[in-house]
């Protein structure tokens, strides 16, 4: 039986910070509102021409320092992303001759902000399946391209940047608190299509189009749907919200965090918030929060980590890593 690890972790923002100050010359809001109702102070945005594949290789070339690697050891590209740089070719394959990488099979996954979970999960049964031995996983996105900056109950909401992380097999042992991703579940539900959306597409505008959002309905969802993939992640380990060191969920929104945290009855001090610097970016969010807690020490190695995501579809996912 193989298991999928961690083996490293990097992500990317782009340079260009834009404050809810900025905001403030740009839409009828104030820094006051937006802190109020989502916890978001800053978010990064990309400059003129700076795409999601050059964030999205930014962030894999820091995963694959991280791991000690280079591209000849991958051979698996799974990229999540809303936000591609072309209809077509997958930006999970621009990455892949970017990295200067010719072998091997790379592909995108859309499943907007629970993207990094479908991915995730998707290179583990890759690997699980010994099609591939490490895939680079990547959440990426440029938010900023598809958002109408005339509407202020969107514009505020969201950034851009990246996160990756190598994923490697590994023959699973008899370990008593084995490492690795030890179990992802997801949820998708299209009844909700038309709750979160971008109102343009090439087979029915032939345009990008904009985000558009009910803003209450995707709050009340996202608090309320979560919960079921958590307790499908808890009853498949025997994990529960004591056993678990930190809880990685998307950053959509504080107040959603704080409000799912409360609901499953995980302690305060074990939740990773990074959505006041990053806003909500998507497919991104999960990986650049987990590489912040990384970095400065909070996730070490042998942690238990729960991941939880809700997005546009509506999609919805857990996953438990033990680092
Ligand atoms: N600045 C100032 N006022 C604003 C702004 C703004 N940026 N945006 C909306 N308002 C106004 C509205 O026009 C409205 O005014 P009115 O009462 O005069 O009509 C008032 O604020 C209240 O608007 P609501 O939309 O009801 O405000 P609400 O408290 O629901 O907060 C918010 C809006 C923050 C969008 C909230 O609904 C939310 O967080 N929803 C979840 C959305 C989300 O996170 N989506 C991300 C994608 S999905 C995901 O990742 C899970």
């Amino acid at each position: 039986m193989k298991r999928s690890l961690i083996a490293g972790i990097g992500s990317a923002l782009p340079e260009k910070v834009l404050t809810n100050r900025d905001l403030e010359s740009i839409v009828d809001t104030s820094d006051e509102w937006i802190v109020q109702r989502t916890g978001i102070s800053e978010r990064h945005v990309a400059a003129e021409g700076e795409t999601t594949s050059d964030l999205a290789l930014a962030a894999a070339e820091k995963a694959l320092a991280d791991a000690g690697l280079t591209s000849a050891d991958i051979d698996l590209i799974v990229l999540a992303t809303a936000t591609p740089d072309q209809t077509f070719p997958a930006t999970a394959c621009t990455v892949q001759d970017r990295l200067g990488m010719h072998h091997g099979y790379a592909f995108d996954v859309q499943a907007v902000c629970s993207g990094f979970l479908f991915a995730l999960t998707t290179a583990d049964a890759h690997l699980k399946a010994g099609s591939a031995k490490r895939a680079l996983v990547i959440g990426a996105e440029t938010f900023s391209r598809i958002l109408d900056w005339s509407d202020r109950g969107t514009c505020v909401l969201f950034g851009d940047g990246a996160g990756a992380v190598v994923l490697e097999a590994h023959e699973a042992g008899e370990e008593t608190a084995p490492r690795g991703l030890l179990t992802a579940h997801l949820r998708s539900d299209g009844h909700f299509r038309d709750k979160l959306f971008v109102d343009g597409g090439p087979s029915s505008t032939r345009t990008v189009g904009h985000l558009r959002m009910e803003g209450r309905e995707v709050f009340k969802h996202a608090v309320a749907t979560i919960t079921d993939v958590i307790t499908d992640a808890f009853e498949a380990t025997g994990e529960s919200a004591e056993t678990i060191d930190w809880f990685v969920p998307h950053q959509a929104n504080r107040r959603i965090i704080d409000a799912s945290a409360k609901r499953l009855g995980i302690a305060e001090e074990k939740v990773v918030v990074t959505v006041q610097h990053h806003g909500n970016t998507s497919a991104a969010s999960i990986p650049l929060a987990l590489d912040v807690a990384v970095r400065d020490g909070r996730i070490k190695k042998g942690d238990l980590v729960l991941l939880e995501a809700m997005g546009g579809g509506f999609t919805w996912g857990s996953a438990l890593i033990r680092w």
